[in-house]
């Protein structure tokens, strides 16, 4: 297998892969499949996608396999990797009980790059290339988060997580402090591979001081914002109880100058029709996590709310309530809770959303999320599900939970992860 997916070189050190392609359009909900392409990347970026011409001499890269673009997971928790599948929701519970105390464990520096290194691993392994992570709130731990993604090449947005109040006194972390480290991981890491994302953790963690200052950070550097939004019916009632003077959940995020084309809201399980109609109006964007809303009891987003208002959307595991790193299995729950909430979706929308349409969620849909030239060149190999084309082809990527795990994973055009590194539990 790692003979097999090392990519063929060209004169000049360019690297030209050749297989089956499924790329995905940069706009509409679609992929289009290319039976035989070829794959031009230099210096990590792609410059040509061609078909084969008749009577090409490469060899396929890696036969029987299918490419698409790696995957982009809009919203994943680095600090909750070892926590996956505590089933001790619903989501205050579960925060209190499982959550906080393992955050509190990242404090110690050695634990948190034990973890950031299983991490990225679980993110290659599932044919991740970009993600939207939440940090800890801890700057030790979010510096060696950086750095661990930075020795894996992988594109990310990576927040240090803003909490001030409601939880254990060892995740808590002030708000003067807490900014302080956010300039300095900013001056450290913010760049065009990786960005440092502001990331209050919720409106229950945080007090206004530390959402405004939060606010005026992101305005200050044009950082990406991300953050829960209407998850659950008790966190909603908390919020209202908290924050009496604010319209509704998003309005505290909006008096705090945190709603933004720029921001990113995770869940939107329980918005009503106004609270969309604003979000849209901000030109905000949505990370769907169905998965977790599955686990949490948390409830189904409708997935024709923002669908209907233009808003861009993306699939987020949310690791750790969500069970999976695997994006094609939040594809497969994001169908299950389509359906629950009366909308239709195709296989084909879920693979653009989980390519494509998160990367246009981040914000980054110059830089990854197609098979296109001017693109960092994050691919995965797929097994291809036999003899199925079209429509067809992407039920089976995404519903078929016993096809075989991912075969490769490409990094700026070179191969991080193959098969050959370690097929363990778990890889579908
Ligand atoms: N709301 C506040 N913090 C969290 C978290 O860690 N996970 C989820 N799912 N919701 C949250
Ligand atoms: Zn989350």
């Amino acid at each position: 297998m790692s003979a097999a997916s090392a990519p063929s070189q060209a004169p000049g050190s360019q690297t030209i892969l050749r297989g089956r392609l499924l790329c995905p359009d940069a706009t509409r909900p679609a992929l289009q499949e290319v039976p035989d392409g070829l794959v031009h990347i230099q210096a990590g970026r792609i410059t040509a996608v061609e078909p084969a011409p008749p009577g090409c001499a490469l060899p396929e890269t890696l036969p029987g396999a299918i490419w698409l673009p790696g995957f982009v997971d809009t919203h994943v928790h680095f600090p909750q990797t070892r926590i996956i599948g505590s089933a001790t929701g619903p989501l205050l519970d579960w925060l209190a009980s499982s959550v906080f105390p393992e955050e509190a464990r990242f404090k110690e520096r050695a634990y948190a790059e034990a973890v950031a290194e299983e991490f990225c691993t679980a993110l290659l392994r599932q044919g991740t290339t970009c993600a939207s992570i939440f940090s800890s709130s801890d700057p030790g731990a979010t510096d060696v988060l950086f750095a661990a993604l930075a020795r894996r090449g992988l594109q990310a947005d990576v927040g240090l997580t803003l909490m001030d109040q409601g939880a254990p006194p060892e995740v808590l972390l002030a708000a003067t402090p807490a900014l302080e480290a956010a300039e300095a991981l900013i001056a450290r890491w913010h760049g065009r591979r990786l960005r440092f994302a502001v990331t209050p953790r919720f409106a229950l963690s945080c007090t206004p001081a530390l959402l405004r200052g939060a606010g005026d950070l992101a305005a200050r550097h044009g950082l990406p914002i991300q953050t829960h939004l209407a998850e659950n019916h008790a966190e909603i009632a908390e919020v209202g109880r908290q924050f009496p003077g604010c319209h509704d959940y998003l309005g505290v995020y909006a008096d705090h100058g945190l709603c933004t084309p720029h921001s990113l809201f995770a869940h939107c399980v329980h918005l009503e029709d106004g609270a969309w109609d604003r979000l849209a109006a901000a030109g905000a964007a949505v990370s769907h996590c169905p998965d977790s809303n599955f686990f949490l009891g948390s409830g189904c987003m409708p997935l024709d709310a923002p669908r209907r208002r233009g808003i861009r959307v993306g699939l987020g595991t949310d690791v750790g309530a969500g069970r999976s790193f695997s994006l094609r299995r939040i594809a497969a729950s994001a169908y299950d809770a389509a359906l629950i909430t009366g909308a239709e979706v195709t296989g084909e929308e879920l693979l653009w959303l989980a390519t494509a349409g998160g990367a246009r969620a981040l914000g980054l849909a110059d830089e990854v999320g197609r098979i296109a030239p001017g693109l960092a060149a994050d691919l995965i190999a797929l097994p291809a599900p036999p003899a199925r084309d079209g429509q067809v082809l992407c039920d089976a990527l995404v519903h078929q939970r016993d096809a075989g795990p991912v075969w490769a994973t490409w990094v700026a055009g070179a191969p991080r992860w193959t098969l050959a590194d370690g097929a363990s539990h778990g890889d579908r």
